[in-house]
């Protein structure tokens, strides 16, 4: 019995980095049906009379003190070392990135204009006075000027770079692509410009200081109003489905068109004409500036507020949402 506290050393050594599994075999190796402690106490009767009861005293001792040491470490060490997987748990879903309302509206929009045989281009977002006015036919004073709120750079930077003086602001429209597009380029042509235009306003649930167009060039020998309701009619059928119920065209006033006209759709679901677009035939001034021959060329162009589109077709009822980055909002798409 001498050896009854080597035992118990030894035990404690063996405890001190066990965990889960190894703490089960080590219950067993002391306190199992073929455990150490079982074997002394089976050894007990083969001890002189005189010492069996203090050699049984201490071996129920160590088997408490094992007991309780087991126990207590098994509390402690309880969730650490190796698990044991369980491959049926579900498991934790991956959070997935996703794209922006007017992203996504943006690219089916330019679908379908590229269905329709529509090049899809991009140009910038400050512009030089030239192109947002000069060139569509509103030179310096031109009273029309006022129909568009502009922010004005302060163009002492662009002097500095040698930039020629040319007065830059942020485009107030997307119409300035139709001059540069077409002094690059060779009719006939057809082109769609989707981007960000400023307008220096109040803001409130339709009108924000910034916003998307979808600018639209279409240039040929022979094109008519006609040409452009047909192609406007198509476009809204694929993107409003059965919501489309026809299109209107009152006429109205840009100095880049002529005739110009205001377009309404009709939405069947709330039964109104709801406008969405300015339009015209393009100017003789604005194939002029572009240096195409007047009379030669003929071509309607149009400007659709994209974030109009998107708040109809998501049913969104405030502009301003789509630029607050409320993730309530947004992380719906
Ligand atoms: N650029 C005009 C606007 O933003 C819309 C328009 C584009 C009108 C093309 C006619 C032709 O108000």
């Amino acid at each position: 019995m001498e050896n009854i506290e080597d035992i118990k050393q030894t035990f404690l050594r063996s405890l001190e980095n066990a965990t889960g599994k190894e703490l089960e075999d080590i219950g067993l190796l002391y306190m199992g049906r073929k455990g150490k402690l079982l074997e002394l106490t089976k050894a007990l009767p083969l001890l002189p009379v005189g010492e069996r009861p203090k050699a049984g005293k201490e071996l129920n001792e160590l088997k408490a003190f094992i007991k309780t040491a087991l126990r207590e470490k098994k509390e402690q060490t309880k969730g650490d070392g190796p698990r044991e997987h369980d491959l049926t748990v579900p498991g934790k879903k991956v959070r997935r990135g996703h794209r922006h309302p007017l992203t996504l509206i943006t690219e089916e929009m330019t679908n379908i204009f590229s269905s329709l045989n529509f090049s899809v281009v991009e140009g910038p977002e400050v512009e030089t006075e030239h192109y947002n006015f000069n060139a569509l036919n509103m030179p310096e004073n031109h009273p029309a000027r006022d129909l568009w709120d502009t922010f004005w750079l302060q163009s002492s930077k662009a002097k500095n770079l040698k930039l020629k003086t040319e007065n830059l602001l942020l485009r107030t429209h997307n119409s300035p692509m139709q001059v540069r597009f077409m002094e690059t380029h060779e009719p006939p042509l057809r082109i769609v410009v989707p981007g960000r235009s400023f307008r220096y306003e109040a803001s409130d649930a339709t009108h924000e200081i910034q916003f998307y167009q979808l600018e639209g060039l279409f240039v040929d020998r022979k094109v008519s109003v006609a040409h452009f309701k047909g192609v406007m009619e198509l476009f809204f059928k694929k993107l409003f489905k059965d919501e489309f119920g026809g299109l209107r065209l009152r006429p109205s006033y840009f100095p880049f068109v002529e005739p110009g006209f205001e377009v309404d759709f009709y939405w069947k679901s709330k039964e109104k004409w709801l406008e969405i677009m300015g339009a015209g035939m393009v100017h003789p001034k604005v194939f002029e500036a572009a240096g195409f021959a007047p009379g030669e060329w003929q071509g309607f162009a149009f400007g659709l507020g994209i974030d109009r589109v998107a708040m109809l077709k998501y049913k969104i009822p405030d502009i301003r949402l789509f630029y607050s980055g409320d993730l309530r909002v947004i992380k719906q798409f």
